[in-house]
């Protein structure tokens, strides 16, 4: 084989290789809901503790294990929200003179019901129930 062959052989090959692993890279595994995982719930949180006793005030968000977000809203509601946007992953946060949840990212916004209040996100975030019994919170039973 001469080395213009060679080259050549290289460059059709490497075109065949190369093609299939660009067209995987762009796929839709890259964004929305089916990257994914379901955190461990349910959850409780004791408001006692110093740990989440900030949440015992209105427009306080503590994230807690598996990406979720809790926030008091007006007090004595509380809201749980899956932390992880779904456009590509990036952590949302609560912006509370808002009353929304902004990603830092692209600019995707979502409500307290985890609607998309603005994109380029398409899904909604998880909402999980939220229950109170004294000054325990239980999320997701
Ligand atoms: Fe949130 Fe892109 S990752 S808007």
């Amino acid at each position: 084989m001469e080395r213009r062959d060679f080259l050549l052989y290289g460059i059709r090959a490497g075109t065949f290789i190369t093609i299939p692993v660009l067209y995987s890279s762009c796929s839709k595994d890259d964004d929305d809901e089916e990257n994914l995982t379901e955190p461990a719930l349910p959850v409780t949180l004791d408001l006692d503790s110093a740990q989440y006793s900030l949440l015992n005030n209105d427009g306080h968000a503590v994230t807690i294990s598996n990406n979720i977000l809790v926030v008091n809203l007006g007090g004595m509601e509380f809201v749980a929200l899956s932390a992880v946007c779904t456009h590509q992953g990036c952590i949302i946060s609560y912006n509370h003179a808002a009353g929304n949840f902004p990603c830092p990212c692209h600019g995707s916004v979502f409500s307290p019901t985890g609607s998309v209040l603005q994109g380029p996100a398409t899904v909604a975030v998880k909402r999980f129930p939220v229950t109170r019994e004294g000054n325990i919170l239980t999320i997701g039973n």
